[in-house]
């Protein structure tokens, strides 16, 4: 779908674009007052869903404070979202869509500085291992430029400060160390060179994440594809497509890869507690690219296995240990127990860099404890009595031995063991 780009010049056009587009939900004009809006500069784009949906296509609005002031306006196919972008030159900035909004609303945001970074990972604007991983690699850009015309020691000191800094965002993903490591690994690459050459070159290395995230996506489609046949209908857990990562997703990727190739596929996707990235997130992606999706509450996986519904269970990861046990999105390792019992296969489809060989078994993978909060009163209502404790851990564990297979980019790990992992990793090509 070829890009319809228009340009258009200060801010009384934005609100005329809004109001030619009278269904956005909130008007240009109005919007720096608007209480749940975030500053001028954060503003990107709103756009009712029922727009979305009517007219079966992304407008993205974007509202840059460019040095021309230039606002510009693009309409693209609603498949061709960006998660996120980095924008300019090194001392450019990150633009990401916030999915805290989704699927009501369809708003891209700016990440100008590296509290930016770390407060859009840690609430989940930006969410999903590999995502998480391209993200924070931006992000060491971005924190590195108050000082990349400096010493080089000065420049030194200040990116061991950053990766640090957004190391400490989340813990499980292991893409988010994976590529903060590659960061630092580009800069130790380099002694004697200028500050400025070296923040050069970070740049470069996040847009090198970026490009390989989005390869890595489209090689673990066209792989995992091969397992799915023609009339299946599979379950997947959380979101594991194009707003997971840079490219088109893991476990979703998949799913797109089969259809593309004419399979018919349907998907129930699990809700997916407490923050529901299956029904916000997985549902919206399935439903924008036209694949069949019926979203169930988690409790409700067990009946629909039963009911002979489900033929293959595909989920992504965030940290896989050297023998294969993989962590995820809390109530994946339940999907798993309940899969084998059902006789139905359970997939994992991740990059390389969701491997961690230096954990040899999955109960040492660091599982996030969230806000009781997310729980108590999950979008805004209060569903716990107050005082009562909760537990809010983020990941589980499902081991190896629930795995049939684990798809990554160099190829299909079945039945994993520590073995078969490294066999498949490791072997030379
Ligand atoms: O807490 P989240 O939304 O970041 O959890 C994400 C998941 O669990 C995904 O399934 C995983 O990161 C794989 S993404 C390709």
């Amino acid at each position: 779908m070829p890009l319809r780009r228009i340009r258009e010049r200060g801010n009384g056009e934005l609100a005329a674009f809004c109001s030619e587009y009278s269904d956005c939900s909130i008007s240009a004009d109005k919007a720096d007052q608007h209480p749940t809006v975030p500053p001028a500069d954060r503003l990107r784009h709103t756009i009712s869903r029922r727009t979305l949906q009517r007219r079966s296509r992304l407008v993205r609005l974007c509202s840059d404070k460019t040095e021309t002031g230039n606002i510009e306006r693009q309409e693209t196919a609603l498949t061709d979202y960006q998660t996120l972008h980095w924008v300019g030159d090194s001392l450019g900035y990150l633009v990401l869509i916030d999915q805290t909004l989704l699927p009501a609303e369809l708003r891209e945001i700016s990440c100008r500085t590296a509290d930016d970074v770390w407060e859009a990972i840690r609430v989940l604007r930006i969410r999903g291992a590999p995502a998480i991983g391209v993200a924070a690699a931006y992000g060491v850009v971005i924190g590195t430029q108050p000082v990349s015309s400096l010493s080089r020691s000065e420049f030194d000191l200040r990116l061991n400060e950053v990766t640090d800094f957004l190391a400490s965002s989340r813990p499980t993903a292991v893409n988010l160390f994976w590529a903060l490591e590659r960061m630092r690994q580009r800069a130790a690459g380099m002694p004697g060179h200028s500050a400025a050459d070296c923040h050069q070159s970070l740049l470069e290395e996040a847009k090198q994440i970026e490009l390989e995230d989005r390869e890595m996506c489209d090689a673990i489609g066209l792989l995992g594809s091969s397992l799915l046949a023609s009339g299946m209908s599979v379950l997947t857990h959380c979101n594991a497509g194009a707003l997971a990562t840079a490219g088109s997703g893991t476990a979703l990727s998949v799913l797109f890869a089969a259809a593309a190739s004419g399979k018919q596929i349907h998907v129930f996707a699990d809700e997916t507690r407490p923050l529901l990235q299956g029904a916000r997130l997985t549902a919206w992606e399935l439903q924008n690219h036209g694949i069949p999706v019926t979203v169930i509450c988690d409790n409700m996986a067990a009946q629909v296995m039963k009911e002979g519904r489900v033929n293959a269970v595909i989920t992504g990861a965030d940290r896989i240990a050297a023998n294969g046990d993989a962590a995820n999105k809390i109530g994946t390792y339940g999907v798993a127990v309940l899969a084998r019992h059902h006789g139905i296969p359970f997939y994992v489809a991740a990059p390389s860099s969701t491997f961690d060989f230096s954990l040899a078994d999955g109960s040492l993978i660091p599982i996030e404890q969230r806000n009781a909060a997310e729980i108590t009163h999950g979008f805004g209502r209060c569903t716990v009595p107050e005082g009562v404790a909760v537990y809010n851990p983020a990941f589980d564990v499902t081991p190896a031995s629930l795995i049939t297979a684990i798809v990554t980019e160099k190829g299909i790990i079945h039945a994993p063991t520590t073995e078969n992992v490294r066999n498949l990793l490791f072997a030379p090509v």
